[in-house]
């Protein structure tokens, strides 16, 4: 069987709310939040019909509820998308929306459809992390994995255990950044051009989501400095140098290339290479290291030769190790995250990996003469995820 190209169209989201009874979206349902994300690709898109939407793939890490019965199904008939549009849903914690995307680019790439909607979507203030989960008990009683592995915060600890040279000022410095970065790209109006306000109910009364609530653009090193330390008794990882509890959806459009050049429609970014791959679950912020190997290995590409990278900052010292293993500069590497990234941000779980896709595809059309990029992350239990990508907005596409 032959494969196709597949390409990325178009990416939004909503905006990322913080989880809890502060948070905008506390009273939203979180399927509703994923019918925003659908409708405003449709209309940012018109040259493609409801009816040409064959699938709907959407990551979610608690499948229950206002996220349950098959989300990419429930979904699209809230959004209107005729019946005969399949979906599904998918699970890889955080990895959620960036599987979501491989899955529906694997369908196109094989032929099973032209034209499919991916996202992810986490609303931690209905889902708090891991709440319903049931682990076996083998897990612990057998030692399968260290009882660290199931606290995402502490598995930041553990990295800093590993790496003893990365210090605390070293992960708050690249917090600091992060927000920085991310303070500018939002004064610039870099950011808003990806979200899709919607209309909320908040003990305030109806207000309009859009902008992020969880930025913190007058962070310091010396505000970071003294914060405490939940996952361990004078640790490193912090609320500043570690990503927050959030509520967001994201998605994208994703087509053939012969289906965009048939329609006329601007196709973004080519998926050049995708891969996942596992790491011990105590240490799960490695994830992303042998996903980009294996990721660069299936492109036949280096480091070398990816000008951005979107790395999901989950945790500062995460980020920091990555640095090291590929020999960017911390903390402010031109490649990486030039608009921050998840500290600043924040972290839905399965909405990230496609809040990454967003940021690239714009960054692309600001940077034509990059010529790849990656978007990568790390994934709750010991995994990473990495997808390459190739910029088609550049001079001569
Ligand atoms: C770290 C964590 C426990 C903090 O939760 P929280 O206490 O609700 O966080 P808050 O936003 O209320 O911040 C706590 C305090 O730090 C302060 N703070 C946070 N970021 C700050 C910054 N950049 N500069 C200065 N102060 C900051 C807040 O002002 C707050 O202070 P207060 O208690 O005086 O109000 C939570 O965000 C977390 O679990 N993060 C990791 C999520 C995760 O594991 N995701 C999956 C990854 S795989």
């Amino acid at each position: 069987m032959n494969t196709r190209d597949v390409v990325l169209v178009d990416a939004c989201r909503t905006a990322f709310g913080k989880a809890g009874e502060k948070g905008f979206f506390w009273h939203t349902r979180a399927d509703d939040m994923v019918v925003k994300v659908i409708r405003e690709l449709l209309r940012r898109n018109p040259q493609v019909r409801p009816e040409m939407v064959e699938e709907n793939i959407w990551g979610a890490t608690t499948q229950e509820k206002d996220q349950g019965l098959t989300l990419g199904r429930t979904s699209a008939i809230l959004a209107g998308l005729p019946v005969e549009t399949a979906g599904c849903s998918v699970d890889r914690m955080c990895a959620g929306g960036m599987t979501a995307v491989t899955t529906a680019a694997s369908e196109i790439a094989l032929g099973a459809c032209d034209i499919a909607i991916a996202g992810g979507v986490e609303h931690m203030g209905h889902h708090p992390m891991g709440a319903t989960a049931d682990p076996n008990p083998r897990f612990l009683a057998e030692k399968l994995v260290d009882p660290s592995a199931l606290v995402m915060g502490s598995t930041a600890e553990n990295l800093h255990d590993l790496y003893p040279e990365i210090t605390k000022e070293m992960a708050d410095e690249y917090a600091m950044w992060s927000q920085k970065k991310a303070a500018k790209a939002m004064a610039e109006g870099k950011i808003q051009r990806m979200l899709v306000p919607m209309t909320v109910y908040t003990k305030e009364g109806w207000v309009v989501a859009d902008r992020d609530q969880q930025p913190r653009p007058d962070t310091t090193m010396e505000g970071l400095k003294g914060l405490r330390t939940p996952f361990r008794i004078q640790g490193k990882v912090t609320p500043g140098n570690a990503s927050g509890l959030n509520d967001g959806a994201a998605g994208v459009l994703l087509m053939s290339m012969d289906k965009a050049k048939e329609l006329g429609v601007r196709p973004r970014m080519r998926m050049v290479a995708y891969a996942y791959a596992g790491v011990r679950p105590e240490v799960m912020g490695l994830g992303p290291i042998p996903a980009t190997k294996k990721a660069l290995k299936i492109a036949g590409l280096t480091m070398d030769d990816i000008g951005l990278i979107e790395l999901n900052e989950a945790f500062a010292v995460q980020c920091v190790v990555f640095c090291r293993e590929f020999g960017l500069k911390t903390p402010d590497d031109p490649r990486l995250n030039p608009w921050g990234g998840a500290i600043a941000y924040g972290h839905p779980l399965a909405s990230s990996g496609c809040r990454l896709m967003a940021h690239l595809m714009y960054l692309f059309e600001e940077r034509p003469h990059v010529r790849y990029g990656m978007t990568t992350m790390c994934v709750g239990l010991g995994q990473g995820g990495t997808v390459i990508w190739e910029n088609l907005q550049g001079p001569g596409v």
